[in-house]
């Protein structure tokens, strides 16, 4: 019962670059993200509108979004954190915001400055004002298999703070495992409990490899029917206010297994590689995932 059809999305412009220390060129971006739109993927997350202070890697992000290329039948995305960030994404002309927030109270503090129920309308001014432009919504909510700052996640605080987002009016929800620290039977388990009040094809999953897992929780997902998948083209990424946190999965090996097992994306493995080649050599360091690893050692 594995779906024949799986859609991922590259967060690696946003997610993969964020907490990278040495700065990249805003053309490198520009050029990375073109090649990402060759690749035959339908989404990319291109950057962020949060206060440049607190990532400062990806303050160019209107620059970046007025510079692509743009293909129509890809939908460009990038973080929200609240009005300013909207505003901000609406003068780049987004198609889709997406607006985050943590199932752990102490992540959610450390990341956007704010207690959860502080968060809620914030947010949801965030929602209201982006369907008013016309602009569809994602929400992200970290943290929910573990957190950096608490460790065990209850899944009623997952549950509820799922509930309140999907109330604000959001079109999807990612579930982030923000420090890669889940495992199958985990996996299993939330997005089981998850199936009781929500929509799978309103959902989609958010891994990080920090401890190499990221791949099993996948095909755990795909066997419960789950279809929407975020990554990040050679592993790169990992948020700065989350300490452990490491490399999302990777686009390229997620890629290799879905082909292999027949599961139609749409995307070329050879055309990932070559853009995942041009961004290492501009960031004079070998990508971790196992596919970028096979290319770099001939
Ligand atoms: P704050 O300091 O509490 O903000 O930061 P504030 O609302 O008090 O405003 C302070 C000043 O910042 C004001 O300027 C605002 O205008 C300005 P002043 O009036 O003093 O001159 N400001 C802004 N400027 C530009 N853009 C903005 C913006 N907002 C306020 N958007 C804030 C709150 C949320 C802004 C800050 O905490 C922040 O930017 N946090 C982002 C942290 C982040 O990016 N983390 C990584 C992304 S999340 C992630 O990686 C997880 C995910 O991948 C899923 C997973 O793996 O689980 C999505
Ligand atoms: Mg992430």
């Amino acid at each position: 019962n594995i779906p024949q059809k799986v859609t991922v999305k590259e967060v690696g412009p946003r997610d993969g670059l964020q907490n990278e220390q040495e700065m990249i060129s805003t053309e490198d971006k520009v050029e990375w993200i073109n090649q990402l739109s060759e690749t035959g993927l339908s989404y990319i997350e291109i950057s962020s509108f949060v206060h440049p202070k607190w990532v400062p890697q990806l303050g160019d992000a209107l620059e970046v979004a007025k510079a692509i290329k743009r293909k129509k039948d890809i939908t460009y995305a990038a973080l929200v954190p609240n009005r300013k960030g909207l505003e901000r994404a609406l003068e780049a002309n987004v198609d889709e915001v997406s607006i985050f927030m943590s199932a752990s109270e102490s992540h959610n503090k450390k990341n956007i400055n704010k207690s959860i129920e502080e968060t809620f309308p914030v947010l949801q001014e965030v929602v209201n004002e982006a369907k008013q432009e016309q602009k569809s919504v994602r929400g992200y909510l970290s943290t929910v298999f573990g957190c950096p700052y608490e460790g065990s996640v209850s899944i009623d605080n997952t549950l509820r703070v799922c509930h309140e987002l999907f109330e604000m009016g959001i079109d999807e929800l990612s579930i982030g495992d923000t420090i890669g620290v889940a495992n199958p039977v985990q996996v299993e388990h939330v997005l089981k409990t998850m199936d009781k009040y929500f929509n799978k094809d309103h959902l989609a999953l958010h891994f990080h490899n920090t401890h190499g897992t990221a791949l099993a929780n996948v095909l755990t997902a795909l066997q419960l029917g789950y279809h929407t998948f975020d990554s990040a083209l050679g592993g790169l990424g990992g948020c700065p206010y989350a300490k452990g946190a490491s490399g999302n999965l990777a686009t390229d090996d997620l890629l290799y297994m879905l082909q292999g097992m027949n599961v139609n994306t749409g995307i070329e493995h050879e055309r990932l590689l070559d853009a995942g080649q041009f961004i290492q050599q501009k960031m004079n360091k070998s990508l971790p995932s196992h596919h970028m690893q096979i290319l770099n050692k001939g």
